[in-house]
């Protein structure tokens, strides 16, 4: 097994990123703060592309520096214009409506908002003759496949709207490597967490809400059904690989490879909090995929190692929050 350290020493492809330019959309957002602070930790020059307003990257001690900021939505044509312009290398394409439930609501709205976007980028990526397209997509695209272990030769199947148009990101970037050369990586994400997450609705921020709160936590069911959890560093390092190298291209599955159940990552939270979270057992949710398994070899095969165990991740998210012994803030630091 290779270690930490060789995990995180950047092969000979990453330093060709150095000096390049490279666009991050949604870089304000969860993973886009973490991929914007890994490339310009490699010295690349970054333009991040939001509609929120960018947070203080953590690339140097002196706050943003290295950093150029688009503010604007991506469904405006000249927002898409003004973030892709002149000398752009490639583009890391993170921003989406990422709310499954949402997407049930609204499946207009995340079409525009997920399908559109891409397709303008795109767009714009041709006319600029930019190199490389790092799409994140998930393991939703082939949801119909569930009942085994995913992997990319498994067929789409989508069954919401998100995983429906993050399949139509997939299609569109296969058409835009073939005809048009702008090489595509579509990284299929399995459920991404760590420190930085605390505005999102998944299990490890809620279970530290829980904590803040003195609440209750929901477990829908036994909470025997399992997924895999990836942290957030090893997303990043993923991202990374996609841009450094030139012979990849096409969907690439991004997960641990260990499946644990709901009630293993609560009992992981509590050894890392040293207190004991009350847990209640509610009805199970209808039509929730009984496990999520993955296959990373294809992945590992390329070099990527993911090298925090969800132990450490626990860990580092315990720590943003500020809990020991069971107190805690309700915000992270
Ligand atoms: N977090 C996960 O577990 C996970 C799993 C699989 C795939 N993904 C994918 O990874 C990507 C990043 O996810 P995240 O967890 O960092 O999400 P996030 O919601 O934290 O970040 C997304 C960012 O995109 C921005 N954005 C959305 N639409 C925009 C628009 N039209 N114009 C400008 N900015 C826009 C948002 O303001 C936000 O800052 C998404 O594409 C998501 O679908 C995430």
């Amino acid at each position: 097994m290779p270690t930490d350290a060789e995990h995180t020493a950047p092969p000979a492809a990453l330093e060709e990123l150095a000096g390049t330019k490279v666009v991050v959309t949604g870089g304000s957002g969860f993973i886009g703060g973490h991929v914007v602070a890994a490339l310009c930790r490699l010295g690349a020059r970054v333009v991040s592309v939001d509609r929120r307003p960018a947070p203080a990257f953590r690339c140097h001690p002196d706050g943003q520096h290295g950093v150029e900021v688009v503010h604007g939505d991506l469904r405006e044509p000249e927002v898409v214009a003004a973030a892709v312009g002149p000398g752009t290398s490639a583009v890391v394409h993170l921003a989406a409506q990422t709310q499954v439930l949402r997407s049930v609501e609204d499946p207009q709205g995340t079409f525009e908002n997920n399908v559109l976007v891409t397709h303008y980028l795109l767009e714009r990526c041709r006319e600029m003759g930019v190199g490389a397209f790092v799409l994140a997509s998930t393991n939703a695209v082939v949801g119909s496949g569930a009942s085994g272990t995913l992997r990319e030769g498994v067929p789409l199947g989508p069954l919401t709207p998100y995983g429906a148009t993050k399949a139509a990101d997939e299609m569109l970037l296969s058409c835009y490597s073939s005809v048009y050369g702008v090489r595509g990586v579509a990284l299929r994400f399995t459920n991404v967490y760590g420190p930085g997450m605390s505005e999102k609705d998944s299990i490890v921020p809620r279970l530290m809400r829980t904590a803040a709160s003195g609440g209750t936590f929901e477990v829908y069911g036994d909470g025997l059904q399992v997924r895999d959890y990836v942290n957030v560093a090893d997303v990043a390092a993923a991202v990374l690989l996609g841009l450094a190298q030139p012979g990849l291209r096409g969907p690439l599955v991004i997960g641990s490879g260990r499946s644990v159940s709901v009630m293993d990552v609560v009992a992981v939270v509590e050894q890392s909090m040293g207190a004991k979270l009350n847990v209640h057992h509610g009805p199970a949710k209808a039509g929730e995929m009984p496990a999520v398994v993955v296959d990373n070899s294809l992945a590992r095969s390329w070099g990527w190692v993911p090298a925090v165990s969800l132990e450490q991740g626990v860990a580092q998210v315990v720590e943003e929050w500020g809990y020991k012994d069971g107190a805690g803030r309700a915000q992270p630091a």
